[in-house]
């Protein structure tokens, strides 16, 4: 192996420590870190934190940290700070586990691990929601020129099916350091709340951190067991449809038109596929494109129609879910 730059300057970093405060034979022992402990900071949030070790000698041995996630999901990495913080469902309880780790590559010192975790919250089984869904969608803000977007949130889900009659659920969403509770609820036949409306919420139009959503509830008869997701937004955003389509025939070119959908990314972040439906012939075509107008050749006496649909383009965000198609426009003879 060939060590070079940093990592060289960190392996004769520790060897000039060695050299100074240990005698020749003795051994650099690293300490494990101390008084770790996991916090719930926040809806599927938690901080974990430790301290150095104070007994650590030399006391000049500056540690980096390697955190392992045991539960729920398994996860590893590494910190030259002495907290981290995660989002993570909590309705299965959480783990982790840190060392203490000191040098490059196979000359590395690690010292024991330290572990703690944080204990499911109580809850009979087969009461907490199941099959939660949650997608946005963004719509234009005729009330302020602060935010031209705003960013909706609607979920569903099924009642526990151990769930008591009287069971009732309360959503609450995470996005960043904001936190709602849901006040547009729908309900089942029992009064019970089965979706969410949010009709404006603090999402972020282009964000990318995740979407807490959380789900207690409350009965008289047992104890309701909570249940978090984490979403990743590109992948539950309802894109809109293109707006403005037009299309027109002029002998046998068809030409269309359309413009962005309402969305808070910019013209040159989505694709579009335009669909265009034979109705004499009962076939169709469909063509990807990323401008905002396509001209195809058609035979001048059938009729047909036209639809639109977008999508944001992956140079922008990991891709996503295809918008509705926009309306059949007629044309043709
Ligand atoms: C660890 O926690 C104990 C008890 O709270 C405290 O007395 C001690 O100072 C802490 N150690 C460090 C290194 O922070
Ligand atoms: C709920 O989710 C389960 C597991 O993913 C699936 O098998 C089931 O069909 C879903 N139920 C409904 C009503 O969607
Ligand atoms: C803006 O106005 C349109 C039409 O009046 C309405 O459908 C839409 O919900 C409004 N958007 C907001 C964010 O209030
Ligand atoms: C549900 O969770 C919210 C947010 O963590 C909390 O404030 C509320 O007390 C919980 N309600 C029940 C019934 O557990
Ligand atoms: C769509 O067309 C209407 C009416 O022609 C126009 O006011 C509006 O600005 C157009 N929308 C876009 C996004 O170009």
């Amino acid at each position: 192996m060939i060590i070079t730059g940093p990592a060289l300057l960190i392996l004769l970093g520790a060897a000039a420590i060695l050299q100074a405060e240990l005698l020749p034979d003795e051994k650099l022992l690293l300490l494990p870190p101390v008084n770790f402990t996991i916090k719930v900071t926040g809806l599927a949030q938690v901080l974990l934190h430790w301290e150095p070790n104070p007994d650590q000698k030399p006391r000049n041995v500056n540690p980096e940290y390697r955190v392992k996630i045991n539960a729920p999901q398994e996860d590893d990495y590494e910190t030259r700070n002495t907290e981290s913080k995660c989002a993570t469902m909590l309705h299965r309880g959480f783990s982790a586990s840190v060392q203490a780790i000191l040098g490059p590559g196979p000359s590395r010192l690690a010292s024991s691990w330290v572990s703690a975790e944080l204990k499911a919250p109580p809850g009979s089984p087969g009461t907490s929601v199941a099959n939660l869904t949650c997608t946005t969608n963004t719509v234009a803000d005729n009330c302020t020129h602060l935010r031209p977007y705003q960013v909706s949130l609607h979920c569903t889900w099924l009642v526990g099916k151990d769930a008591p009659e009287d069971t009732q659920y309360f959503l609450y969403y995470r996005y960043g350091s904001w936190t709602e509770e849901c006040q547009e609820y729908s309900k089942d036949t029992l009064k019970r709340n089965i979706a969410c409306w949010f009709p404006r919420t603090f999402i972020h139009g282009k964000g990318r951190d995740w979407l807490a959503v959380h789900v207690n509830g409350s009965s008289k008869h047992a104890v309701i067991k909570p249940f978090d997701q984490l979403f990743a937004l590109h992948a539950i955003d309802q894109v809109n449809p293109p707006l403005n389509v037009t299309a027109e025939t002029e002998g046998t070119h068809l030409s269309i038109q359309w413009e962005k959908p309402v969305s808070a990314f910019p013209t040159h972040c989505f694709d579009y596929e335009v669909k265009i439906y034979n109705i004499r012939k009962g076939y169709f075509q469909t063509e990807k494109i990323t401008t905002n107008a396509f001209v195809s050749v058609v035979d001048d006496v059938s009729k047909y129609y036209v639809q639109v649909r977008a999508a944001v383009s992956s140079t922008c965000r990991p891709s996503g879910l295809w918008s509705q198609w926009s309306r059949p426009l007629y044309v043709g003879e």
